[in-house]
């Protein structure tokens, strides 16, 4: 045994199988060609990380763009469209009509806005369906969007499966319709589900199911609130970048009408944002006191936004359609022309007109004299209202209270309250059956009067009171104004009135088990006698609270 190590054995050493040796060739050739080799691998990376990089660019550039442009309410406009890249550009060049540009004004409107819940609602052809199908489209480029929309039946869902067929490929290339599922994938991993719903027990077909977008298409379809209330508990996200919304489009009428024009139409002016409200009791829905950040503060914002035709000029231009509408029967024409939301079938007050007979809130002149009218009711609402009279013996209507539950006594210390700064009422009228006694107990007029609010019964014949208020909407030939109007904070009346159906077995009276109330308040008072004079001592004094006796009969 030696410790030297064992010597290297002569001849070629061995190769892997299948290499091949240098061993004819130069060691610098050797080298040469080791370095040529790792050049050229070297080159081909660094092409495939190019393409992959300019891939990964156009992609990124793609987004960006078509985000900025669902940002700002619209797709593919005109403008908007030279930004592209140029594969978007492509996409969108040969097919014209799909490119979509909002039309300015109400569907501009409803693309922005950022209310929770939001009506589109008028006229037909305005392009309500239209910009409900865009408006989808908000977070479409959010992985985490989920949206439904809506229709009655399965018939009326098809044409707007059929339309979103030509717009979404071109607005969000990749966007594929799954028909067995009827939901549409964008490439972002968003969803949007098609479907409908009759009954409202079709709802629960949702159950368990969360949307960060719902839209119903033609919402007075519903007979009931029902369907709407109930979807709102399917709005919900957990990603703190989406703001869920609920969107509906209707036209005025059908059976849902009364409850869609109670919901959205009747709380605010058109196009002002408002806290929602019960669409019973129109108060604002408020958290709980005990809720741990928003203790008793008002749930979330709605929004009517009207439809015009004329402001949809793919449809308007022509004036063909406009006529189609205009042959109409009145009611018809007013609903789908002008999207008049106050026409009811077989209305009592069809002469009633919001741009008419509701003003603005303004101060009234204290010497104008003043008139109070109530109908009492406690299981149903009581509903006072107060006029005033100006110097050419038209009525202004300026205050109401509206709500039930009230005894004698507590309506007596919410009508002292409300007064605290008007002058003293030169008439009072309330509802003759407030006086009927059977028992020894006091009657509501006692109780009333006992605490400070006095009336005196109301001259109850229903065809002359009709009659008179029918006379006072008109208008005046001399003035060409009408002799009564209604300050638009009086919500309730201006809500009832138009919409009172007559009645179906005396054409001289409305329907009594329609809502009535405020209808009544506002007959008592147009009952009362009115000289449009004011007594002499009115004159003279301005503010004066002194008490003495107006009515000769009660006298007090
Ligand atoms: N911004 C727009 N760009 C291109 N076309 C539009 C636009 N808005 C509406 N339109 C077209 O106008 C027509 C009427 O619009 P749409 O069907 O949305 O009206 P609508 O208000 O839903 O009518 P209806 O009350 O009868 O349901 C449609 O053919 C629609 O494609
Ligand atoms: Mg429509």
């Amino acid at each position: 045994m030696t410790d030297e190590p064992p010597k290297r054995k002569a001849g070629r050493p061995k190769l892997p199988s299948g290499k091949k040796g240098n061993y004819n060739v130069s060691s610098i050739e050797r080298k040469k060609r080791e370095v040529r080799k790792r050049v050229k691998g070297a080159k081909q990376l660094e092409r495939n990380a190019k393409k992959k990089l300019a891939q990964l660019n156009d992609k990124q550039a793609n987004i960006t763009h078509t985000r900025k442009l669902i940002d700002r309410g619209g797709l593919a406009v005109e403008e908007n469209v030279k930004k592209l890249p140029k594969s978007v550009r492509a996409a969108l060049h040969d097919n014209t009509q799909i490119l979509f540009n909002p039309n300015a004004g109400p569907q501009t409107d409803f693309l922005a806005a950022p209310e929770k819940e939001v009506l589109y609602g008028g006229a037909a052809g305005g392009g309500k369906s239209f910009a409900m199908l865009m408006d989808l489209l908000r977070y479409a480029h959010n992985g985490n969007h989920r949206a439904l929309l809506l229709r009655r039946t399965l018939a009326e869902l098809t044409e707007l499966v059929d339309q979103s067929r030509k717009i979404y490929p071109q607005a969000f290339p990749g966007a594929i319709f799954r028909e067995s599922k009827n939901t549409w994938s964008f490439p972002s991993g968003a969803t949007a589900l098609f479907s409908y719903v009759d009954k409202d027990t079709d709802v629960t077909r949702y159950q368990g199911q969360a949307f960060t977008w719902i839209g119903i298409d033609e919402l007075g379809h519903y007979p009931t609130p029902y369907v709407w209330n109930y979807l709102r508990s399917r709005l919900r996200t957990t990603d703190p970048t989406i703001e869920t919304y609920m969107r509906a489009s209707a036209n005025p009428g059908g059976i849902g009408g009364w409850w869609i024009k109670r919901m959205f139409i009747d709380p605010t002016p058109p196009n002002d944002s408002f806290w929602a409200t019960d669409t019973d009791t129109g108060k604002i829905l408020l958290h709980s006191p005990a809720h741990p950040r928003k203790p008793g503060e008002p749930l979330f914002q709605r929004r009517f936004i009207p439809a015009r035709l004329t402001d949809n000029p793919h449809l308007a231009e022509s004036g063909e359609y406009e006529a189609m509408l205009l042959s109409l029967p009145e009611v018809e024409r007013r609903r789908l022309l002008e999207g008049d939301w106050d026409v009811a079938d077989g209305a009592a007050f069809s002469e009633f007109d919001r741009s008419i007979h509701v003003v603005a809130p303004f101060e009234i002149p204290y010497n104008w004299p003043r008139v109070r009218a109530a109908d009492y009711g406690y299981s149903s609402p009581s509903c006072v209202l107060w006029g005033a009279v100006d110097w050419d013996n038209n009525f202004w209507i300026y205050r109401e209270l509206y709500d039930k539950g009230y005894t004698g006594e507590t309506l007596a210390q919410i009508i002292t309250a409300l007064e605290e700064d008007d002058p003293s009422m030169s008439i009072s009228v309330l509802d003759g059956s407030c006086w009927s006694n059977h028992g020894t107990g006091p009657s509501i007029a006692e109780t009333l009067t006992r605490n400070g609010v006095r009336f005196i019964p109301a001259d109850k014949n229903r065809m002359s009171g009709k009659i008179e208020l029918h006379r006072r909407l008109t208008l005046n030939d001399r003035t060409g104004e009408p002799r009564l109007r209604i300050v638009s904070t009086c919500t309730n009346l201006i809500r009832t009135l138009p919409t009172l159906p007559l009645s179906k077995t005396n054409s001289e009276d409305v329907d009594t088990k329609a809502e009535d109330h405020a209808y009544d308040a506002l007959r008592y008072m147009c009952m009362t006698r009115q000289t449009g004079l004011p007594h002499a001592g009115m004159l003279n004094k301005v503010k004066e609270q002194t008490y003495e006796p107006i009515n000769q009969i009660f006298g007090y």
